[in-house]
Formats: structure tokens, sequence, C-alpha cells
């Protein structure tokens, strides 16, 4: 895990553009920029590109950070890649002193057995669903909102 550097944004690029069903290729710049605003990591082999993948944290509460990005490569899914990001951004938290990590995900209302793999990792790593709504991300788009205790 090295922290995020410009000169890692086109390899954090390409990870996004990679899961276009996560990341709709419109939004995939506003992502990267994103990775430059926040406090980001990227996970990769001996310090160098590609990147395996990349999180972003963001801290719209002192006590409460936020999951603002978390995206691995498609190949590497299911090898503790996300794992290890989610503990980067946890121990950032901690270190922080937020009590509270939590993460807007697309909730089960929505169509696509993508998300429920999203869903499926995050419980996997002791978050517990707090709500859903529709209006975060608007009525066609229910977002769930999970969180973890620090
Ligand atoms: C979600 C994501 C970050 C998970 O990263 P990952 O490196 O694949 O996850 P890990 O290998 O660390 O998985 C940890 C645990 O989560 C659960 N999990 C992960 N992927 C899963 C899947 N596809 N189905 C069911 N459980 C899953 C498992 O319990 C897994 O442990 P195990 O492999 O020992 O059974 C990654 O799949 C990804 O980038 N998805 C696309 C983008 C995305 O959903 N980002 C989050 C948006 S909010």
């Amino acid at each position: 895990m090295v922290p995020f550097r410009a000169e890692w944004l086109p390899a954090c690029r390409d990870v996004l553009a990679g899961l276009p069903e996560w990341f709709a290729p419109s939004a995939v710049e506003g992502y990267a920029a994103d990775l430059t605003r926040f406090p980001s990591w990227v996970a990769c082999v001996h310090g160098e590109p590609p990147a395996l993948g990349c999180v972003t944290v963001s801290a719209p509460q002192a006590a409460a950070f936020e999951v603002h990005l978390l995206a691995v490569a498609r190949e590497r899914h299911r090898q503790g890649v996300g794992s290890l990001l989610l503990a980067v951004a946890e121990r950032w938290a901690r270190h922080c002193k937020a009590r509270y990590l939590h993460v807007k995900t697309a909730g089960a209302g929505q169509p696509g057995a993508h998300f429920e793999r999203t869903r499926a990792f995050y419980l996997a790593r002791g978050f517990t669903p707090l709500f859903e709504s529709d209006r975060l991300w608007g009525p066609d788009n229910p977002a769930l909102v999970l969180v973890k205790a620090l």
C-alpha cells in the first residue's frame, strides 16, 4: 500500500475504467479527481504500476469518516486486496480519532448481481446496514448506508 500521489492517477483511472458496472464511464474522471482531493492509498506490487486497487477516505464529520471510493482491479477480485485497502482506510480513520466509518453503496432494490457482491464484501468486513434511502442518489438509485464502529 502506498499513499496516493499524482503519478498514480493514470493507473487508478485504469482500475476505475475497468469496472463500468460500478463506476459509470461518465463518473470516472470525477472519482479520479477525488483521489487527489482526499486522503487516498494505492495497492500495488513493489511500489510500481499497475495499480491493483485504490481507496479514498473523506471526513464529512470529525468522528464519522466515509469510504468515499474503493476499487480493486477486476482480475484481482477476491484475493484480499479490498480487505487490505479497507484496513488502511480504517487505520487512518482511527488515527484521526474517528469512531465510525461508513460507506454508501447500491441498495438491494437496484438490479444486477454486482452490487450484491459489494454488499457481501462490506458485511464480511464487519459493516452493518444502517438504512436504505432513495433520497441520497435519487428514486432510481436507492442507496444503502453501512457503518462500522472503529
Ligand atoms: C468490493 C471490492 C472492493 C472487494 O474487494 P476484493 O479484493 O475483491 O475483496 P476481498 O478479497 O478482500 O474479500 C474479502 C471478503 O469479502 C467477501 N467478498 C468479497 N467479494 C465477494 C463476492 N464477490 N461475493 C461474496 N463475498 C465476497 C468474502 O467474504 C471475502 O472473503 P473470502 O474471499 O475469504 O471469502 C471489489 O470486489 C471491487 O472493487 N468491486 C467493484 C467496485 C466496488 O464495489 N467498490 C465498492 C463501491 S462502494
